[in-house]
């Protein structure tokens, strides 16, 4: 009998290429990715078209890295995955072509994964231990999520944001400050000169769904601030405005999260995506987990954001369920969390 599963997984949703060999679901064999940051930045943000035609340049030879890093072959292989949606449909498009040609030629079964059960899958990589039920945190470029995980691949939505995601307010903000794309990691690094107390933000509660956000206010708020003072020729103290805002993010997100574990009675709480790498998050809800007696579980920075071992590990859960989708697999730029 053979002994361990291997899975080959792929993600292209959006400006990473990326291909994994896993595991048994939580050993991560090689981790590939080939990141086309620097090419967007050029342009202040992701050209849709530009990371389809780079996805189709790379991929090929990002799995061929992640099979001999892993000291595989193919035919080592029980399964092929691919991340199907939601994200940009024609970069979900390279590498669920591309999951198809290789699961037809090799014979392989081919397992599509939703992205953001990939993100929160993140989490079982380094986190042995980690089982459902537990709370997540899922705040990433295009989504912001408070859900039980109830089961593997079984999510509840407690709360969602009512306009702009996390990551986009960051990216937003960012460019409207001046510092660049991608804006998350920006604002982490000057906010550690800032002062998070200099100015006070909004922070907005959304009527009637107490686990709902919106950061559009915030954002909005903080363009008044720069307009402010432009017209009145005051310089800006960019480290405490990063500073400010990013304090004002974090403390919804904590404050949220923390309700939605109590309130249900979990102990564990996860977090989950590529916001989930900002430094403040991580010190802010570690901090009040372990005022709460809660278990704080998140993925190191390369598993937060867009990588392919995530997806191999949400793979795994899938393909032990008898999960196989079929030729007839196409890439869905809407696809909801716990839709199939
Ligand atoms: O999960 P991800 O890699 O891609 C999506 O699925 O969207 O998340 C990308 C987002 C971007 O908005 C980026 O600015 C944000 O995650 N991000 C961060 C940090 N690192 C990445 N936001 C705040 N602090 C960070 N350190
Ligand atoms: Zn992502």
């Amino acid at each position: 009998m053979k002994e361990n599963t291997y899975i080959l997984a792929i993600e292209s949703s959006c400006d990473e290429t990326a291909a994994s060999v896993v595991m048994d679901g939580r050993t991560v064999l090689s981790n590939v990715i080939s990141s086309q940051i620097a090419l967007h930045t050029l342009y202040g943000g992701v050209v849709p078209e530009i990371a389809s035609r780079k996805h189709i340049e790379k991929i090929n030879q990002v799995i061929e890295t992640a099979l001999s890093e892993a000291g595989k072959t193919l035919e080592d292989m029980d399964a092929i995955a691919v991340t199907y949606g939601p994200g940009l449909v024609g970069a979900l498009l390279v590498g669920v072509a591309e999951a198809k040609a290789i699961a037809y030629a090799s014979g392989k079964p081919l397992v599509g994964v939703h992205h953001i059960e990939g993100h929160i899958a993140a989490n079982f990589i380094e986190n042995k231990d980690l089982e459902p039920p537990f709370i997540c945190l899922v705040v990433s470029g295009g989504h912001t999520h408070l859900v039980v995980v109830k089961d593997y691949g079984e999510f509840e939505i407690l709360g969602r944001t009512r306009d702009d995601a996390a990551g986009e307010a960051f990216d937003k903000v960012a460019r409207a400050i001046g510092l660049g794309y991608p804006g998350g990691p920006k604002i982490d690094k000057v906010s550690k000169e800032g002062n998070p107390n200099a100015i006070v933000f909004p922070k907005a509660k959304v009527e009637g769904a107490i686990y709902d956000f919106s950061f559009s206010g915030l954002k909005s708020s903080v363009l008044n601030y720069l307009n402010h003072a432009k017209m009145m020729g005051e310089t800006v103290n960019e480290a405490d405005l990063a500073a400010s805002f990013q304090k004002a993010v974090v403390d919804v997100l904590v404050d949220h999260a923390i309700l939605a574990a109590k309130e249900y009675g979990f102990d564990k709480l996860a977090i989950a995506g590529g916001v989930a790498s900002n430094s403040c998050l991580r010190a802010g809800m570690a901090a009040a987990c372990e005022k709460h007696g809660i278990q704080f579980y998140y993925p190191s920075p390369i598993f937060c954001t867009d990588n392919a071992a995530m997806i191999g590990c949400a793979a795994y859960y899938e393909y032990k369920k008898g999960v196989r989708h079929g030729w007839d697999l196409n890439a869905v730029p809407n696809l909801k969390l716990g839709e199939r």
